[in-house]
């Protein structure tokens, strides 16, 4: 079922999600199939479950090669539990991101450019994987929504933030 996501000024997204503690439960593969839909409705890269009100540590993500969105590389479809970042180095990269809870801007956020992620999936199986790029991207910027934060809280330059079709830059893809 698509959910309506909550848009930023909504108390909600601030606050520090709760951890899962049963997996394979038909209650998380009922908000995990609702978030897809939304994330897919949406044409979204990532989704947060406080984005859709669900105050879990939840989050989605993942896209295909898109010619809309060339500098965002496929990532794999991935459902991420309980995630835990730890930044590779202390390299960071600046780039546009664009969020479904902040509709029509987009700003320059820095991200660290590489990480190892860990969290488990759907059913309790174990991820541990290492990434950078547009990939390290988006987890960084769903894992965020987990802790309250949304990337305009991010952005150093605030000029460097503005509305998507004034902004004289890349598509980007919303997170
Ligand atoms: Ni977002």
């Amino acid at each position: 079922m698509i959910r309506e996501v909550l848009r930023m000024g909504d108390a909600r997204l601030l606050r520090v999600a709760r951890p899962v503690e049963a997996f394979d439960t038909p209650e998380l593969h009922a908000l995990l199939a609702d978030m897809r839909d939304t994330m897919t409705h949406l044409d979204g890269a990532g989704l947060a479950a406080p984005q859709i009100g669900v105050d879990l540590r939840v989050v989605i993500f993942g896209c295909e090669a898109n010619p809309r969105y060339p500098q965002a590389a496929p990532v794999p479809f991935t459902v991420l539990v309980n995630p835990e970042l730890t930044p590779l180095g202390d390299e960071e990269e600046d780039d546009w991101e664009g969020c479904l809870s902040v509709p029509g801007m987009r700003g320059l956020v820095p991200r660290f450019a590489r990480l190892r992620y860990a969290g488990f999936d759907e059913r309790g199986g174990r991820i541990d994987r290492v990434v950078e790029g547009f990939h390290a991207r988006v987890v960084q910027h769903e894992c965020d929504h987990l802790d309250g934060i949304l990337y305009p809280m991010r952005i150093r330059d605030l000029r460097l933030f503005g509305f998507t079709d004034v902004l004289n830059i890349p598509a980007v893809v919303d997170e």
